[in-house]
Formats: structure tokens, C-alpha cells, sequence
């Protein structure tokens, strides 16, 4: 049971196609080896065809940060997950808690786009992660654990084992206040138990969970260091080349 860390990077919506630019070509030839760490970027859709070229030749993942579940059609202002597989992209990031609390985002339009991702061969970034007060309220597992399951309703167990699920506490989301390890691990082994509940245990052994939620260089290392963290996924330490550099120094 080897899984290997993925530490991805999702700008939000920050970044012009000049400015990605300069970051990938920052980054492409320093990343450490992809046989100890997966190292990727979630690209805002306006720049994803200026990181992918940048990307070429390098061991950096692409991620969308969103796409709609149907193919084509009139979807206005919609992102089609077949043009994202032809243009080179290897991931989307889909369900972040951003898409569902300012987009109305449902668990089942998120079901519905992992399957669509899957159908043109990309693989899901699937996030779930609960409110500062289901947490406070003692609920965070219940929630979390029904969020996944209805994401991953209807998948193949192949399909799960190959995807990413970022558990992000919304509290710990740009706010500095980061999970501790405890609470991280434990999440993530509880994302885990319900893949493992869902698929079965030898599924659950190799769907990768990602930590997201201020994870800074310095305190990456720390919950790289819990048995059920396989990754982070991370928003304001991954704007600037060097920061996300760092991120990926635990390996060293
Ligand atoms: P921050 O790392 O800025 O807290 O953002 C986390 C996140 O939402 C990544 O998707």
C-alpha cells in the first residue's frame, strides 16, 4: 500500500496568463523528482492554456478548477470536461467548498461531474470539508462522511482507487487557523473508513485524502506525517513560486 503524496496547488481566482506564466517557468525545472512527490497546480480556466503550455516537458500536474458534467452544449459561461481532457489537463478540483457555498454547488451536481471527468479520461479532485459550527457541534465526521459517499455514488471501484479527496475544513480555509495534525488525520482516516465502508478496504487503501486549509512550508511537514494524509491541497502558499517550492521540501 503505497500512496504516493500529491501536493497541489489551487489558485482561486487570482493570476493573469503573464503571471502564471512566470510562475510555471519558475518552477517547472526545480520540482523534486515525481517519483517521490506529485507536484501540481489548479489553474483558473482563463489561464489553464498559457500552464499548460508552460508545463510541457515538466513533471507538473494541471488542474481545472471546476467543470460543468455535460460535454457541450447551451451551458453559458460553462466549462466542458471534454475540451479540458483536449486541451492536456490532468485533474479537476471539483466540490470545493467556495463552488458550493457561493454557487450552490449540490453533492449531486459534483456526483454527476465525477462521473463526466471520468468519461473523458481526466481524474477528479473530489473536496468535502464542514462549517466552523458543524464542527463546533461535534458533526464534522457525520457530515464529511455524507458528502463523500454521495460524490462517489455510481463510481467503479477502479475510478475510486485513482481518485483525490481534499478534506478541507471550511474554518481552516484562508484564515490562518489551520487543522491541527489530530484533527487532520482523523478526518482523513474518516474519509477513508467511508471509502472503505463504500468500496471496500483494498479501495479505501489507495484512494489518496489531501489536507487543505492554511497549509504553509511550515506545517506542511506535519501533516505529511500522518498515516491517512497523502497530500495538501493549498490555496495562499501555493501563489508565489517559492512558497509552493517549499511546500514540496518535506520530501528532502
Ligand atoms: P488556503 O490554503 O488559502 O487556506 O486555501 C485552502 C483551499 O481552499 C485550497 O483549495
Amino acid at each position: 500500500m503505497s500512496r504516493k503524496p500529491f501536493i497541489a496547488g489551487n489558485w482561486k481566482m487570482n493570476k493573469n496568463p503573464k503571471e502564471a506564466k512566470a510562475f510555471i517557468e519558475a518552477v517547472a525545472s526545480k520540482l523534486p523528482s515525481s517519483e517521490l512527490v506529485e507536484a501540481g497546480i489548479a489553474a483558473p480556466a482563463l489561464t489553464l492554456s498559457t500552464v499548460l503550455e508552460a508545463a510541457k516537458g515538466s513533471e507538473l500536474k494541471v488542474a481545472a478548477q471546476n467543470s460543468y458534467f455535460e460535454n457541450e452544449g447551451a451551458f453559458t459561461g460553462e466549462n466542458s470536461p471534454k475540451v479540458l481532457a483536449e486541451m492536456g489537463t490532468d485533474y479537476v478540483v471539483i466540490g470545493h467548498s467556495e463552488r458550493r457555498d457561493y454557487f450552490h454547488e449540490t453533492d449531486e451536481d459534483i456526483n454527476k461531474k465525477a462521473k463526466a471527468i471520468f468519461a473523458n479520461g481526466l481524474t477528479p479532485i473530489i473536496c468535502c470539508g464542514e462549517s466552523l459550527e458543524t464542527y463546533e457541534a461535534g458533526n464534522a465526521v457525520e457530515f464529511v462522511g455524507a458528502q463523500v459517499s454521495a460524490a462517489l455514488a455510481g463510481l467503479s471501484e477502479e475510478q475510486v482507487s485513482s481518485l483525490v479527496i481534499a478534506y478541507e475544513p471550511i474554518w481552516a480555509i484562508g484564515t490562518g487557523k489551520s487543522a491541527t495534525q489530530d484533527d487532520a488525520q482523523n478526518m482523513c482516516k474518516a474519509v477513508r473508513d467511508v471509502v472503505a465502508a463504500d468500496f471496500g478496504q483494498a479501495v479505501a487503501d489507495k484512494v489518496r485524502v489531501q489536507y487543505g486549509g492554511s497549509v504553509k512550508p511550515e506545517n506542511v511537514a506535519e501533516y505529511m506525517a500522518c498515516p491517512d494524509v497523502d497530500g495538501a491541497l493549498v490555496g495562499g502558499a501555493s501563489l508565489e513560486a517559492e512558497s509552493f517550492l517549499a511546500l514540496l521540501d518535506f520530501v528532502k
